[in-house]
């Protein structure tokens, strides 16, 4: 871990105003290996002593293990390679580890990719959630309820986009208009997740999220394209509607906020996590090529991509009532993430064949 992090992580579990005691003593989490599951992880490590964190990930391009290299020996955490759509597999681990909690953060997350790749996006997000919920209700009813908690991850995409300038938010009962393969996947699995509450009474709580940045994050994913593409003196490659924005919540954040959902989130609902940090695409672009003293010439406009939203906010009012805010100012959050990606080339160059955004 950099050393940046180091004390971004310390900074941050300073000010961690719920109880740290662990409810949960086994969570079981999806996704691990991906950008926000291996902060999640560690992040769940850190601030829950006496908590062990199960990590099933399928592997897949963006799935990587030297995302958790630094804590592959802790004896409270331990990784199984496996499909969350396998219900043996997913049956045999549940049966094993018998987790008290699950966090479900496995899925194909590109947009990009969702447009070459639609039916993967159903296949995991959709059909791979359905076959998770239904091994973890067959096993919630043979540990007569040890399970107290299913928590799915969303998206804020799920809700569909906003007109550039309108004054309006999303809040979690606004209605699911995804428009993209990837959004309506997550949306698929949202009304999943809900009908095993209603349908099942499993105890889940469902958080849509807005977009993440930070340490981690495949380099298909706009900042760290536009950070790589800058430090190697490449074209960033800026969507033609350049004044759609986007809302940015910096990675940690957005892991205190699962954390207390967790904690204290009511079995059944849904809650927003946002920080009402809006960027537009030509902003971010320009945002990181100061931080890389690079000019801004280096930016190119490409055709927007099929479906690409205008905007998305979320009120994020229900979340901060349980006492969550946000505490990564966007410029010290962009800053230390666009100084990772400058000082960890040995974690990206190997990545880049497997990127989504290499067409561009
Ligand atoms: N990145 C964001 O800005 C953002 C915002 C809101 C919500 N989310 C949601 O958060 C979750 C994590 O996103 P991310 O950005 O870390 O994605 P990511 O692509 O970096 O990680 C996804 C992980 O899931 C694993 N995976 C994929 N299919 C799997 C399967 N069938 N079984 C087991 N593991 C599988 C991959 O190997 C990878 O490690 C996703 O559900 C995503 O929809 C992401």
């Amino acid at each position: 871990m950099a050393k940046w992090e180091r004390g971004r992580l310390q900074n941050d579990y300073a000010r961690v105003r719920f109880p740290l005691a662990p409810l949960m003593k086994t969570i079981l989490v999806t996704g691990g290996a991906g950008f926000i599951g291996n902060h999640f992880i560690r992040y769940y490590l850190r601030t829950h002593s006496g908590a062990k964190v199960i990590n099933v990930d399928v592997l897949g391009y963006a799935g990587n293990l030297e995302n958790l290299r630094d804590i592959e020996k802790d004896k409270r955490y331990k990784f199984y390679k496996a499909d969350i759509g396998d219900s043996q597999a997913m049956s045999r681990i549940l049966k094993k580890e018998k987790p008290e909690a699950i966090a479900n953060f496995a899925a194909e997350s590109d947009n990009n990719k969702a447009i070459t790749s639609p039916v993967d996006f159903a296949r995991t997000n959709v059909l791979g959630t359905a076959v998770l919920l239904e091994a973890v209700r067959q096993y919630s009813l043979q540990t007569a309820s040890r399970l107290k908690r299913f928590h799915h991850i969303s998206t804020c995409e799920v809700f569909g986009q906003l007109p550039l300038g309108s004054r309006t938010s999303f809040s979690e009962h606004s209605p699911f208009q995804p428009r993209t393969p990837y959004n309506a996947s997550k949306a698929g699995a949202n009304h999943i997740v809900q009908a095993y509450f209603h349908t099942f009474g499993l105890p889940i709580t469902i958080s849509h999220a807005c977009n993440n940045y930070g340490s981690h994050q495949f380099p298909e994913k706009v900042i760290p394209v536009f950070a790589i593409r800058a430090l190697q003196g490449e074209q960033l490659p800026v969507f033609k509607s350049s004044r759609n924005k986007r809302e940015w919540i910096h990675v940690l954040d957005h892991c205190r906020a699962i954390d207390l959902v967790l904690e204290k989130g009511r079995i059944g609902e849904s809650y927003n996590i946002g920080s009402e940090v809006e960027k537009t695409i030509d902003q971010l672009a320009d945002g990181i090529l100061k931080i890389l003293g690079k000019t801004k010439d280096l930016k190119k406009i490409i055709p927007d991509r099929p479906g690409h939203d205008t905007r998305y906010l979320l009120n994020s009012s229900k979340i901060m009532k349980l006492g969550w805010k946000p505490s990564i100012k966007w410029e010290d959050g962009l800053r230390e993430t666009v100084e990772w990606y400058k000082n960890n080339a040995n974690w990206w160059k190997p990545l880049l064949k497997k990127s989504h955004s290499k067409n561009y």
